[in-house]
This record gives C-alpha cells, structure tokens and sequence, in this order.
C-alpha cells in the first residue's frame, strides 16, 4: 500500500495515449490498491494510470450513485465500491446529453460544466481477467467518459469552449504561480 504522486496540468505524460494491459500480473494488481489508496486520500472519485504517471489502460471508479456534494474524510469510504476497468471499449452513445459539473484531481482547484453522451456502455475486463459489461447513464457514465479520455490523452477542459478553456487555464497558471 503506498500513495503515489499525481502528476499535474501541464505534464506531457497526460498527453499520452495509454498502451493495452497485456497480462494482470502481481505489478497490476499493486498498481490498482496503490490507485485505490491515492484516490482515497485525495478525496478523488475515479483515477486512471497515467495520472501517476504510468500510461496503461486501466482506471478505477468509486461507483456510486448517489453522493454527497463532498467527499469528506469523515464519511466511511469502502474499497468494495470500487470499480475497476482494464482495457475498457466504451460504445452504445446516443443522442441524450449530460451536463455536469466536473473536476479531475490532475487539474486541482478548476471545476467546470462539460457536456458528455447520457448513456453509454463500457466492455472491461476485472482484476481476474474477466471480462464484463456495464450499461451506465448518467454520473456513472460521465465518470467512464472522463476516465476513457485519460487513457487518450484526453482532458476534461479540452472539452470546453476555446474562450472557456482560455480563461480557465489563465486563472489555473496564475493560481499555481502563487503558490511557489
Ligand atoms: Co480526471
């Protein structure tokens, strides 16, 4: 059990597209609780890979479907919500939309409306190599979308208007200058 470092906009590596998972070995399966415990302690409810750094196709989900506004230290978090996608396909869009308000523990302090499909099914294969299939909508398939696109390389706020996503990244640098 370790927490890992969660690499940070603008790193290059969240750029990356993540490579299929060839074989479940004991380095994924620490991989995966090293994951769970990240995303615990920074309160996040999904986490992919190549947000600590490494660029295979896997990413959890705290599957949920109804929560709190905030996720405190205070409420019991249980590792048995947790969901786990290994070279997951998403397909089945359709022609509903969503509009959430989303955040990514990758670009902390910024929280924006992104719209995303309503539905959408996700093939995945589990920790023993199994492979499953989910039918999602709504939070819970916003979540698959905004994990899916880690594994491309893809960011929520590239989702954004250009003026948007303009002014969001101006306050994010202005922030983290600060902060130095
Ligand atoms: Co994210």
């Amino acid at each position: 059990m370790a927490i890992l470092e969660i690499i940070t906009y603008p790193n290059r590596l969240l750029r990356e597209k993540s490579k299929e998972i060839k074989k479940i070995d004991n380095n994924i399966i620490s991989l995966v609780d090293d994951m769970i415990d990240t995303m615990f302690k920074n309160k996040g409810l999904g986490l992919s890979a190549i947000q600590v750094g490494i660029p295979l196709r896997i990413f959890i989900i705290d599957w949920v479907e109804e929560r709190e506004e905030n996720v405190s230290d205070d409420k019991e978090r249980s590792k048995e919500n947790i969901k786990i996608f290994i070279n997951p396909v998403l397909y089945n869009f359709k022609e509903k939309f969503i509009m959430e308000n989303e955040g990514c523990l990758s670009i902390p302090g910024v929280r924006e409306d992104v719209e995303r499909f309503y539905y959408v099914s996700i093939d995945a294969f589990n920790l023993d190599g199994e492979k499953f299939t989910i039918n999602a909508e709504g939070i819970l398939a916003v979540a698959l979308q905004h994990e899916f696109d880690h594994l491309e390389g893809k960011l929520f706020i590239d989702r954004l208007s250009p003026v948007k996503r303009n002014f969001v990244l101006k306050e994010y640098k202005k922030k983290h200058k600060k902060k130095k």
